[in-house]
């Protein structure tokens, strides 16, 4: 017996609210498997007006796989697998300030990612996201068959160099290649994977010559059509796919404090197309 919950689009390519499903309550496994299914179909999905403790924010995440964490961020006390993403009110750049999928430059990147807001700043720091199944699917038929031909080079080089302006340590990690274009595991569906925040090159290119394309397609991919745009408010949490969909969190907020608690999902193998 599954419960009603309901999934309001925000537009054609991404992004539905669901309503009538209480995340602090333990509902029946048919019940996640269905918001699986949303969250696969919409690309991101988002809860209002909850009141989640952090061991109801990590049960949720249980219910769709382990969780993994970054080797480099501050997790939340008595919740090794929960990371704050913070920016304090002295600090400039944010976590998230650009164009991304997380952790591409791991083997399986995370699937999936929930963020709870704990707290917001009075405007701005919204989070926008961006479906890359309605980006390729956009394309030409010429240029589908081209970069379903292609992998990707992945690595962390840019990200060591804003961790400088984050404070943060990092360590350079083995570059890896993955499929330029892969099939989803729940919709069958393609999608582009490259993004510019760990996209170094394509596989045999060089990055001079990768970059006119690649560039296109970080172009392309951020195209209104294919975005929405999530405006927190406190009780909110936000449920993406991250091996469909980019984000971006807006850092249009100086001077003001922003936390969220973040649970990545563990990924799998990824389906070339
Ligand atoms: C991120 O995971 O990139 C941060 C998202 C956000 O803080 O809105």
């Amino acid at each position: 017996m599954t419960d009603s919950f309901e999934a309001r689009w925000l537009g054609d390519a991404i992004g539905a609210e669901i309503t009538g499903f209480d995340l602090t309550a333990r509902h029946a496994p048919e019940d996640y498997a269905a918001i699986r299914r949303v969250l696969a179909e919409r690309g991101v999905i988002f809860f209002r007006g909850q009141d989640v403790k952090p061991a109801d924010h990590a049960h949720f995440a249980q219910q769709f796989g382990e969780a993994t964490v970054g080797k480099y961020v501050d997790t939340v006390p008595g919740f090794p697998l929960m990371t704050e993403v913070s920016k304090a009110e002295d600090q400039v750049d944010n976590i998230g300030g650009g164009w991304h999928a997380d952790q591409t430059f791991h083997a399986e990147p995370p699937w999936g990612t929930i963020l709870v807001a704990r707290e917001l700043p009075r405007h701005g720091g919204d989070t926008l996201f961006a479906s890359m199944a309605a980006a390729f699917d956009a394309l030409s038929d010429g240029m589908k068959d081209t970069l379903r031909g292609l992998r990707a080079v992945h690595g962390n080089a840019r990200l060591l160099a804003a961790s400088k302006r984050l404070n943060k340590n990092i360590s350079p990690a083995p570059e890896l290649v993955h499929p330029v274009v892969i099939r989803h595991p729940v919709t069958g569906r393609e999608s582009l994977f490259v993004n510019a925040a760990y996209t170094l090159r394509f596989e045999g290119w060089t990055e001079r010559e990768s970059a006119p394309l690649l560039d296109f397609l970080y172009v392309h991919g951020q195209r209104p059509e294919f975005q929405c745009r999530i405006v927190w408010e406190p009780g909110m949490v936000v449920f993406w796919d991250n091996i469909q969909v980019w984000h971006y969190a807006s850092n249009d907020y100086q001077g003001q404090r922003r936390i969220m608690h973040r649970i990545a999902i563990k990924g799998e193998p990824l389906i070339a197309a």
